[in-house]
């Protein structure tokens, strides 16, 4: 059998860094200081700079980002925020923690992120925010949502789990809406060695809710104003994330360039579709996500991992399908045929040509079975 090809090879990258990483770990401990120690301080000083934004607010996952920063929207039960059905469960997720309402909109099926011109429509009295999700590391349109947001009061909540240093036309994307929700799980663009996430804002009341909600509810210790949660970024993490923040665009460079050579490999292989990069967009794709019709997804996915290649399918069951909300009884047609048609190919910064030569030719092999 041939050599294994990882979804995403994690060891090229931490045996890349390997002696900068053990150094800012050991500063660590040599420091002594574990929680919202200079780590975390810089760390989002650093992120706040990138993005240009005035607020960043370390957090221990991108789902605490998310809960956070519609808590500091002040969303309530019975509101409705708009979103995609086809994203990770935490977006909705968040919502519904507050017994809020997730309206879903279908999506694109060139770009797999959400329709903007269905928004319009699904605007009630009720609703409160929009969130946008940056699937796969590639910009929503985000002008139109922009615009609809400030003409009907909304607040826009970017979920850019999967989009690190993505760009919408120039400007980076979790800095264009009220908020910025970042995950830094180890397989993001940008991943900590453990759970991790970000709030980025430059309003001023959004970072100050948040700040004060990851540490019990309390802008003072001890002295704790309402019901918050512990939600802290650790030091190692921040230091960790420090280090491989120097890395980020260049690994983003080196992913849109594996992409390209997927996009001209792929020409040979008529039965898939190659994802479709937006004009508006600088994709930093997270994922290299192609599609495959007919009913033939399932059996590609098998047979690839016949060949020893690792795939996701990200996701096989669009939200509006999951128990939790199924009883609103939607038919939502183009995430639907995305579910059953995505499937994700090896991707990453350290991805050789010679292994996408081999993905793409077993992808040939198991396309004409
Ligand atoms: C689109 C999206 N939103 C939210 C999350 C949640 O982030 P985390 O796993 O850090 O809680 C993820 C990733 O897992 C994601 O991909």
């Amino acid at each position: 059998m041939s050599k294994k090809i990882p979804l995403l090879d994690l060891t090229a990258e931490t045996a890349a860094l390997w002696e900068e990483l053990n150094e800012a770990i050991q500063g660590v401990l040599r420091e002594g200081r574990f929680i919202m120690g200079p780590n975390v301080k810089a760390f989002e000083e650093e992120c706040a700079s990138y993005f240009g934004v005035k607020h960043a607010v370390a957090l221990n996952s991108g789902t605490d980002a998310l809960v956070l920063g519609l808590a500091a929207m002040d969303i309530q039960p019975g509101d409705e925020v708009i979103t995609t059905p086809f994203t990770f469960f935490a977006t909705a997720e968040a919502i519904s923690h507050f017994r809020a309402t997730p309206v879903f909109v279908d999506i694109d099926p060139a770009s797999f992120n959400m329709r903007v011109d269905q928004l319009a429509e699904r605007i009630t009295p009720k609703t409160k925010a929009i969130i946008p999700v940056h699937l796969y590391g590639q910009s929503v349109d985000m002008n139109p949502i922009l615009e609809l947001a400030d003409k009907h009061g909304l607040k826009v909540l970017e979920d850019v789990a999967q989009a690190f240093g993505a760009d919408y036309q120039g400007r980076k994307v979790g800095a264009l809406g009220d908020a910025g929700a970042f995950s830094f799980f180890p397989s993001k663009n940008l991943g900590a060695y453990g759970d991790g996430g970000m709030l980025i804002t430059n309003n001023d009341s959004i970072a100050d809710k948040t700040r004060m909600l990851r540490v019990h509810g309390a802008r003072k210790k001890y002295f704790n104003e309402v019901v918050g949660c512990n939600s802290r970024l650790d030091e190692i993490q921040a230091a960790i994330l420090r280090v491989k923040m120097r890395y980020v665009d260049q690994w983003n460079e080196a992913r849109r360039q594996a992409a390209q050579r997927y996009d001209h490999l792929l020409q040979a292989v008529p039965e898939v579709t190659a994802p479709a990069a937006m004009p508006f967009a600088t994709h930093v794709y997270h994922q290299y996500t192609i599609r495959v019709p007919n009913g033939q997804r399932d059996a590609v996915q098998t047979g690839l991992k016949e060949h020893g290649i690792d795939t996701m399918v990200y996701y096989p069951v669009p939200l509006h399908k999951l128990p939790l909300y199924l009883p609103m009884n939607l038919t939502i047609l183009e995430a639907e045929r995305a579910a059953a048609e995505a499937i994700s190919l090896p991707m990453g910064p350290y991805l050789s040509p010679e292994d996408q030569q081999t993905v793409v030719a077993a992808l040939r092999k198991v396309t004409r079975v």
